[in-house]
């Protein structure tokens, strides 16, 4: 038996010599075919309109690699799939593919299809190696994100900083979850008016509130220097009512030019009023302003109106 196989191999190696040669003395042909000599070329290029083009034999013809379209002609499925949902993954077949066809039973499915890591390293980091498990259709990556309650699981994983806001500034916010609000598909964002349908202030969108209230830290409340008086009157209506029926000076004033930047914030007189009167006068009146001027949002004056 081991005689036969001794036998077998040389024929192998005879056989697959003539191949080579063959192979080798083909090439040589086609190199000199493809480089033919500067003079020829010219001849060849003047001559071209005069005399009708070579028939090229079926296997003299030079083959190019296949394009999106005739992967199209018979993948029509992946293809209408990337065409209509496909997203930024519109790109060439082959970019991915870079080898197919390879596929046979015994062989990993693995093996032969494109790595995501290969583009796109680890996108969200190690925490999250298995692309397609939220990705469901490689063709059509962001479409085929898997469901928000899947996602729900790693909202804070890779929105770090929403949760930690959530989490440091403690408001009735924090109870709520990050789905309740962003609810429906990933990436959408709510409207204040979904939940707090009569708001305080005139609704016309979310900047608006988002003015006043980040809303990871709703009671962070930082206001624009640009606030019009209506809006804080509209919680502090008998301060506001005071300041707009004086008369004095302060009555032109914005509240947030005084309760400036932060909600709660009060100044003291002497913030801007530095040196009003004399020394004297104020050690007698212990520096009390409010003895003799009443409340600032009013300035009336004792024995004055
Ligand atoms: C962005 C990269 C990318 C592009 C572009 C791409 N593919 Fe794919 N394709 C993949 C990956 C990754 C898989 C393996 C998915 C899996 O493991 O199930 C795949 C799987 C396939 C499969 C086998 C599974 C199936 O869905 O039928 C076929 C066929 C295929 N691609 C054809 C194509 C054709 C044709 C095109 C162009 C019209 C194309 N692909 C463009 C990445 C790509
Ligand atoms: C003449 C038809 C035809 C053309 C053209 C064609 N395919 Fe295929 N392809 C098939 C068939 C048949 C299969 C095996 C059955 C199946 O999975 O649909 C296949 C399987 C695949 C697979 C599965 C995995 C593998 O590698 O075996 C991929 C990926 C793939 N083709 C990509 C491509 C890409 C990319 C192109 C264009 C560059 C292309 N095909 C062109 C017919 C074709
Ligand atoms: C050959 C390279 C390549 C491979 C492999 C690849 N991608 Fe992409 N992918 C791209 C390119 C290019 C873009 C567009 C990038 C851009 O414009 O910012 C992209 C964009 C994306 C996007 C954003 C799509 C959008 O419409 O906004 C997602 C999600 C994505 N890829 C996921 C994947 C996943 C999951 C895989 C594996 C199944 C994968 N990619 C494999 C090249 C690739
Ligand atoms: C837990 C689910 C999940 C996993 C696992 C996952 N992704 Fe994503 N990926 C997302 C979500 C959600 C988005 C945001 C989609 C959007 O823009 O609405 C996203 C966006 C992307 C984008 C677009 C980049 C951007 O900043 O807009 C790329 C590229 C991407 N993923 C690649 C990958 C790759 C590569 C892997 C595997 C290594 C992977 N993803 C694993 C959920 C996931
Ligand atoms: C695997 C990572 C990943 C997971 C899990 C994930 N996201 Fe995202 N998310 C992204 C990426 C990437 C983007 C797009 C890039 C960006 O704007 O940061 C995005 C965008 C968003 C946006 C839109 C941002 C904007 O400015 O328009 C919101 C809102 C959002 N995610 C909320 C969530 C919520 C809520 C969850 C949980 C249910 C979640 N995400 C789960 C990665 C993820
Ligand atoms: C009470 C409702 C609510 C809750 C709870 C909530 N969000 Fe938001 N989120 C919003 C609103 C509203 C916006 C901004 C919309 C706009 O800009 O108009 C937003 C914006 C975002 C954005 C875009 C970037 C930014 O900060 O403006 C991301 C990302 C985000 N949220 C993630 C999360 C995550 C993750 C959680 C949970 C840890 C969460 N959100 C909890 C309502 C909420
Ligand atoms: C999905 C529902 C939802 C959305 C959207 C939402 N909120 Fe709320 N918000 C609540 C709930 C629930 C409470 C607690 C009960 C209440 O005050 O109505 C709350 C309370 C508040 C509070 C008081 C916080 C406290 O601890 O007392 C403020 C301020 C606030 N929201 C502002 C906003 C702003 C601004 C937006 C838009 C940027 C917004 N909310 C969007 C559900 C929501
Ligand atoms: C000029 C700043 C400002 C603007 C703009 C603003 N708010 Fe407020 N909001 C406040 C202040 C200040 C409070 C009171 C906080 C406290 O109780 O300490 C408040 C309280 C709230 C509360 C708690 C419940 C209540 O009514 O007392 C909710 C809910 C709320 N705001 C929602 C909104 C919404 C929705 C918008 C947009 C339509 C909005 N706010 C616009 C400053 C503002
Ligand atoms: C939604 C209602 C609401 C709005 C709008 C509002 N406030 Fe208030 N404000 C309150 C409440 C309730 C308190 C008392 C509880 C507290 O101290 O937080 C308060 C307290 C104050 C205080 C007193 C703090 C102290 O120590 O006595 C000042 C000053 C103040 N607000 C200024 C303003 C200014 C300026 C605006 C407009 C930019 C404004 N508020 C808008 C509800 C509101
Ligand atoms: C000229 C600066 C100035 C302006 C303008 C001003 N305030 Fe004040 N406000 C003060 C000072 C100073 C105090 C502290 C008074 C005290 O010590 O009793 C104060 C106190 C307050 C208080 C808490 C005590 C109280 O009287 O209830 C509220 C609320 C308030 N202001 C709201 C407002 C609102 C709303 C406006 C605009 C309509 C406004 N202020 C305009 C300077 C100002
Ligand atoms: C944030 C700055 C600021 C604070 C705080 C402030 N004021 Fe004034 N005040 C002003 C300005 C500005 C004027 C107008 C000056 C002008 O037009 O000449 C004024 C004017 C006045 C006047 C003159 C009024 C008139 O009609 O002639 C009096 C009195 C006065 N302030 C008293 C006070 C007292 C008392 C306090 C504390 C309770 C106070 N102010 C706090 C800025 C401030
Ligand atoms: C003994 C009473 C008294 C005390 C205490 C007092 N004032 Fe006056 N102040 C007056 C009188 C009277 C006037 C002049 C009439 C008027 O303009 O209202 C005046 C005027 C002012 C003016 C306007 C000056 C101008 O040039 O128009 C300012 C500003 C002022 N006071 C600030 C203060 C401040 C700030 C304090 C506290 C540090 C204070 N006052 C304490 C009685 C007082």
């Amino acid at each position: 038996m081991k005689w036969l196989s001794i036998k077998w191999q040389k024929l192998l190696v005879v056989g697959l010599l003539v191949i080579i040669y063959g192979c080798v003395a083909a090439q040589e042909s086609r190199q000199q075919e493809s480089k033919p000599p500067a003079a020829a070329t010219q001849t060849a290029a003047t001559n071209q309109s005069a005399a009708p083009a070579k028939e090229v034999g079926i296997y003299e013809q030079e083959i190019k690699p296949l394009t999106t379209y005739q992967c199209a002609q018979c993948h029509y499925p992946v293809y209408s799939d990337i065409r209509d949902n496909g997203g930024k993954h519109k790109i060439d077949c082959t970019e991915c593919h870079e080898t197919f066809h390879t596929w046979k039973p015994g062989k990993k499915w693995s093996e032969v299809v494109p790595k995501c890591v290969t583009c796109h390293d680890l996108a969200h980091g190690p925490a999250f190696p298995k692309c397609l498990t939220c990705h469901a259709d490689p063709h059509a990556p962001i479409h085929s994100l898997v469901k928000l309650d899947v996602l729900a699981k790693g909202c804070d994983q890779c929105h770090p900083s929403q949760k930690k806001e959530l989490t440091k500034f403690k408001s009735a916010h924090t109870e709520v979850a990050c789905s309740e609000c962003h609810h429906t598909r990933h990436g959408y964002l709510p409207k204040c008016t979904e939940c707090h349908d009569t708001p305080h202030t005139p609704y016309t969108d979310n900047s608006g509130c988002l003015a006043c209230h980040p809303v990871h830290s709703p009671l962070e409340i930082n206001y624009p220097k640009t606030t019009q008086n209506q809006v804080c009157a509209g919680c502090h209506e008998v301060v506001a009512k005071k300041l707009i029926d004086s008369h004095r000076k302060h009555s032109k004033l914005q509240c947030v030019f005084c309760h400036a930047d932060r909600h709660g914030y009060v100044p003291q007189c002497t913030k801007c009023h530095s040196q009003p009167h004399s020394k004297a006068m104020l050690d007698r009146f212990k520096h009390d302003c409010k003895a003799c001027h009443g409340e600032p949002h009013a300035l009336i004056l004792p024995g004055h109106k």
